[in-house]
Order: C-alpha cells, then structure tokens, then sequence
C-alpha cells in the first residue's frame, strides 16, 4: 500500500497526544506520504484533538472551519479529526463539517492508513470510533522521534479507570489498559540502541500500571527492568495518582539511580471538600504525607502538580485551602486551570457553578504564589553545579540547552564542545522565572 503527497498533523493538549501525533507522522510516512509544512501544501491533514477542557475544543473547530476552503480549493484533500473530540462528538462531527472525510477515534490510530486510502479511492465519509479491549496502537513502537533528539516518550498504558467528577478522560480514552513489559522493554532497548538516552513512560495514571492485568508492584518493577537497559540514562513518567502513589515508587526513585528526581503529582485541590467532591479518593492530609514521605526518601525530589480552581460549589474557605496547600508543599511548578464543564461528566450539571470572573481571580492568585515560589526555587540553585543532559542548540552561537534531572530547564554557554546527548556540569548562574542560565564547567 503507497500513496504519494503530503501530509500534515496539527495537535492539541497533552504529552501523550504530542506522542500519538508522533504515531501518526510515522504511519503516514510509511504509507509514502512526505511531511507538508503547511496545511495549503497538504494532501492529507490530520488534526489531532483534545477534548480536557472547551477552550482546546474550541480550537479545533475553529481549526475545522479555516479547512472549508482549502477543500474548496482541492476536493481531493482529506481532512481527518483524531483525538479525544473525535471520540466524543462522533459522526455529530461529519454531520457538522461537511468537509470533514474522517473521525477517528482514540483506540484506532494504527487504523489510519487503511481508511485514509479507502477515502482516497472511494471519497466515502467515515467515522471510526468504537472501543477495543486490546488496542493495537498501544503496541505500536515510539519512534523515537520528536522535538528533542534524544528523548522519546513510551506508551504504557491507555485510558483511565478512575472517574473523576470534573474528567472527560475516561470516556474518550477507555478503560485502563496496561501494555506488557517485555514489549516495553523490547521498544526502549531499541531506542536507546538508536541513541535515545531519555525517556518518558506515558500514562494517565503510571502507578496503576499493571494492575488491570492482575500485576500488584507492576511500575516499580518495570522502573527496575529498565534501569538495566544498556544506553538509557534517564528515567522519566508522567502521570502518577496520589490515591495509587506509596512509599515502593519513592523508595524506586531513591534507589534506583537512572530515575529521576522529580514526580508530577497532581493535587487539583486543597479542600478536603472540593477532594471528595471530585471523587479523587485522599484527602489533602494523606497528599501531604506521601509528599513527606517522598522528600524524606529522595531528597530535593522536584514536585509538580496539576490544580483546578473554580470546580462547583468552591466556597473562598476551600479557595483559600487551595493557597494553603500550595505555600505548604511548595510545589517546584504547577499547571493550574479555571474548571470547564464537560459533556457527560459527573461535573457538568453540578448546582454552584462558579461565575467565570470568579475563576479568573482566583487562577491569578494561584499564578501569583506560585511565580514567587518557583522564583525562590529558581534562586537557591544559583551558584550550584547541576547535570543537564544536553538537548539542543539555543539561538546564539555558543548557546545550548537542556534540562537538570528535576526536570528544569537550563540555557547555558558552552566552551567545551560539548555535543547534544551529553551531560554536562553546568554552574547555574541566574535563576530566572521559568528557567535557568548558567555556565558547563
Ligand atoms: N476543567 C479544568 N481542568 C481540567 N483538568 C482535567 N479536566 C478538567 C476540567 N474539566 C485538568 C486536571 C488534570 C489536567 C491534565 O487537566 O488538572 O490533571
Ligand atoms: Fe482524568 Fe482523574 Fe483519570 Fe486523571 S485520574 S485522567 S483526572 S479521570
């Protein structure tokens, strides 16, 4: 099966749907399509959606509506909606967007490349969209490939089992589903065979992994597994749940010395209230102490969490928890949102929603702890030696970048000639708002 042309992907939302793109790019490269750099020079585009809160869905219609004319233009072009919007808006999509040729859904991305030459051939309009219980794509090898030369994301598993009040997630990605080590080992040799020296194990909730399977321990076992791989240097995963996060993962980070000292732990809330509501199953006291129990283990561990303001019925008493927690944990850096309704979800219809300049305020406030904490971080660094695995060149001569192991990212001068996929001594020189300057000695 070949066809000629371009192709295009434009994508939306999160690590693992950057890494369902990188899926796409390859399977469509093997179909013998070469990578457009714009939608106008493209015979297939693909958008590849996110559906977490309305405004990402909004930019793919949005999107979808720039593409009338294009198609106007080139009857011949397909145009193909992936992701979790395809997955819940389903042919109310094709129904929408009469130039839209494909929906297709998240459990069937290794189906692409049939149906876009049955397109091609037939020009019928299709909408894939069902759930399967052992979804090949999961198995489909990273290519290892990317913005950063070096690093590559790794599917474990897909899809979330856990229902919170407020998440689209579920019903867009399926249940859990754990993908089996020995392919995941398989995949990661290869890679780091191929030179990739880090990677990031994907998954909606990383420290479940297995446990759909019957498999208790599964992560820290496979943490251990590829800590023997010849080649790999470091170990990186998103995303953990603090309900499912025990002292075994920290005791693995500690130990093992190829993982990496830093854990996204999302809390989304400070309220034991607002917790329960969303059906997150700890409350912030037990966060707190597996937060303890983290730092004592591996200490300077870099935490980062996701946060949600706004979520129906937050009272300013749970608002100002939510501060609390932050000047308590002291987060390396956050991703924090104002709540967005979704379709379906326990959420949706919840009485006391909150008015969005209400949301606003209350982000802006969270924005304006967590600069000053980050700042402070950022500054006790200054004059330390850190490693910082080399990634890439910055824009001025002599001028590279890369990231410490808790994940921070470092612009340094360079006066060793030093190479990308080298780990370099760099002597922090300034600790900046979002990143760091220094110095490889
Ligand atoms: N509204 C706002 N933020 C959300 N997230 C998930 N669903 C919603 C929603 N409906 C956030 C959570 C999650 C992150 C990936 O996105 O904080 O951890
Ligand atoms: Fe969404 Fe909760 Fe699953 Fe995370 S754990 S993907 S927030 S349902």
């Amino acid at each position: 099966m070949s066809l000629s042309g371009r192709y295009f992907v434009e994508t939306y939302g999160c690590q693992m749907n950057e890494h369902d793109s990188e899926k796409i790019c390859t399977l469509m490269e093997n179909l013998g399509l070469e990578p457009g750099n714009s939608v106008d020079q493209s015979d297939v585009i693909i958008i590849n959606t996110c559906a977490i809160r309305e405004k990402a869905e909004h930019k793919v219609y949005s999107s979808l509506g720039k593409l009338k004319e294009a198609k106007r233009k080139n009857p011949d072009l397909v145009i193909v909606v992936a992701g979790c919007v395809a997955q819940q808006q389903k042919d109310e999509l094709t129904r929408k967007f009469r130039h839209l040729d494909l929906v297709l859904g998240t459990h069937h991305i290794s189906d692409l490349p049939d149906l876009v030459e049955r397109i091609r051939n037939s020009r019928e309009r299709l909408t894939k969209v069902d759930f399967i219980d052992d979804i090949p794509s999961l198995h489909m090898v990273a290519p290892g490939r990317g913005p950063r030369p070096i690093c590559s994301y790794v599917t474990i598993m897909q899809g979330c089992s856990n229902f919170c009040a407020y998440c689209v997630v579920p019903y867009t990605r399926g249940k859990e589903q754990s993908r089996s080590s020995e392919e995941i080992l398989q995949e990661v040799s290869q890679l780091c065979y191929s030179g990739i020296k880090e990677i990031t194990l994907l998954g909606q909730n990383v420290n479940a992994y297995g446990k759909d399977c019957g498999r208790m321990n599964g992560f820290t076992d496979l943490l251990e597994k590829l800590s023997q791989i010849p080649g790999l240097e470091r170990i990186r995963f998103t995303t953990s749940h603090p309900r499912d996060f025990d002292s075994s993962l920290a005791n693995a980070i500690g130990a093992l010395d190829r993982v990496c000292e830093h854990v996204h732990l999302p809390l989304q809330s400070g309220s034991d209230r607002v917790l329960h509501l969303m059906r997150r199953g700890y409350t912030f006291s037990d966060y707190a102490q597996k937060i303890d129990i983290l730092r004592s283990k591996v200490p300077g561990c870099s935490i980062t969490t996701d946060m949600i303001v706004g979520f129906p019925g937050e009272s300013d008493e749970d608002f100002e928890a939510t501060l609390a927690a932050l000047e308590r944990i002291r987060f390396d850096q956050i991703f924090s949102f104002k709540f967005s309704p979704r379709p379906g979800t326990a959420a949706e219809h919840m009485s006391d929603q909150v008015p969005d300049e209400i949301k606003r305020e209350r982000l802006a406030q969270v924005h304006a702890i967590q600069d000053k904490i980050t700042e402070v971080y950022h500054q006790e660094i200054e004059g330390s030696v850190v490693e910082v695995l080399l990634e890439g060149c910055g824009r001025l001569e002599n001028q590279f970048f890369g990231r410490t192991r808790s994940n921070k990212i470092v612009n340094f001068s360079n006066s060793q000639n030093h190479k990308i996929g080298d780990a370099v001594e760099v002597k922090i020189l300034r600790g900046l708002k979002h990143s760091l300057l220094g110095r490889a000695v």
